[in-house]
């Protein structure tokens, strides 16, 4: 039987995620410290669903908890790692930035060492679109240059990234890194646009939208992004022998070590996005416009050439399937009894 470490569980991808691989007869161990960054209920009701399943186990530990992670990796002994727990979030991180050094850096090398001295036969990580910071050049290549963030959770992703590299490179380990662009759907997160749009829709309170409107995001729905998970989890990398340090190219490597984009490929006005979830909840926004937020990129496009060339999987799922199937979701899980009113 397949054993995996999922971290961040009870989060909105970690959930999903799990859900999947125990629907395909693995044995998860799902961990996360049930921070309260978001409305903690939402995260022990995600939990609730994964309980049920006989193979399931939850964890309840930091990332940061050295010990007790190298504790639970000797004992485990994981044939895959997905490392999905990490402080989220781009605005949060000018307030907060402790937190996501503590999380996303400390959290990572021990995640690093767990699998190197426990020989994991694989890791795979959330690193994010943000990593392309102040890049232009469109669609978003994991072969262009991303040292440029302009956020200090971009830069934590960035450098797990990097800090995946050496130990590829040092101790064989083979690590994949996916950069998720603007994941939405069901269960998702009530930081992100269309979960605090459609709470403040339907409260009849106005929405914050910034740069005027003038935003595009390659909203990726949270189906696409389990799909090409799961099937990255079977696709270990190899080196590759034309990689060149006289012309290095970012995405890949001598060792073994990749980074996928996961993105729709899609980008989509932000306005169009709020037309479109105005017509499944049957109500207009009434739109507060700001200036663009520190930190925020104006611009997502992800190209996802390579995913499909070597996963075999190309995100598809247009945002008027997955807007629906979120507030779907909203409306029975936030108000149940409304179909009876
Ligand atoms: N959702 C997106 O659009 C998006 C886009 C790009 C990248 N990502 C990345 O994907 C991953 C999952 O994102 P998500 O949207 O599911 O976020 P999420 O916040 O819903 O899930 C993360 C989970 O990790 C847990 N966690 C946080 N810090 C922890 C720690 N130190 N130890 C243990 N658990 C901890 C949280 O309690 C949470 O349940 C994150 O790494 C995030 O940075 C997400």
């Amino acid at each position: 039987m397949r054993k995996i470490l999922v971290t961040g569980a009870a989060g909105f991808i970690g959930f999903h995620l799990s859900r999947r691989l125990l629907a395909e007869g693995y044995l998860v161990i799902g961990l996360d410290n049930m921070n309260d960054y978001y409305d903690v209920r939402l995260k022990e009701a995600r939990l609730s669903q994964l309980t049920p399943f006989p193979k399931f186990r939850f964890v309840r530990q930091g990332l940061e908890e050295r010990e007790k992670l190298h504790q639970l990796f000797a004992e485990e002994n994981f044939e895959v790692v997905v490392n999905l727990a990490a402080q989220a979030g781009v605005r949060y991180s000018i307030t907060n930035p402790y937190a996501y050094i503590d999380s996303n850096i400390v959290g990572f090398i021990n995640i690093l060492e767990g699998c190197r001295h426990n020989k994991v036969r694989h890791l795979v990580y959330a690193s994010s679109s943000s990593v392309y910071g102040a890049n232009t050049q469109m669609p978003f290549s994991v072969h262009h240059n991303v040292d440029h963030p302009v956020s200090l959770y971009a830069a934590t992703k960035k450098a797990n990234e990097l800090m995946a590299h050496t130990y590829s490179s040092l101790y064989g380990l083979p690590t994949t890194g996916l950069r998720f662009f603007t994941v939405y759907g069901p269960w998702g997160r009530p930081d992100m646009a269309l979960f605090l749009f459609t709470k403040a829709i339907l409260e009849g309170r106005p929405i914050d939208v910034f740069n005027h409107g003038q935003m595009k995001r390659d909203f990726t729905f949270i189906g696409d992004i389990v799909e090409g998970l799961v099937r990255v989890i079977d696709k270990i990398p190899k080196g590759s022998p034309a990689w060149s340090g006289g012309n290095p190219d970012p995405g890949t490597s001598y060792a073994s070590f990749r980074i996928f984009n996961i993105g729709n490929n899609n980008p989509v006005e932000l306005l169009h996005f709020i037309e479109v979830l105005e017509g499944y909840l049957g109500k207009k926004a009434v739109k507060n416009l700001l200036p663009l937020q520190a930190g925020d990129v104006p611009t997502t496009y992800a190209d996802v050439d390579d995913l499909i060339h070597e996963v075999g999987f190309r995100p598809a799922t247009p945002i008027e399937m997955g807007i629906r199937h979120f507030v779907d979701w909203y409306r029975k899980f936030y108000f149940p009894n409304e179909s009876e009113c």
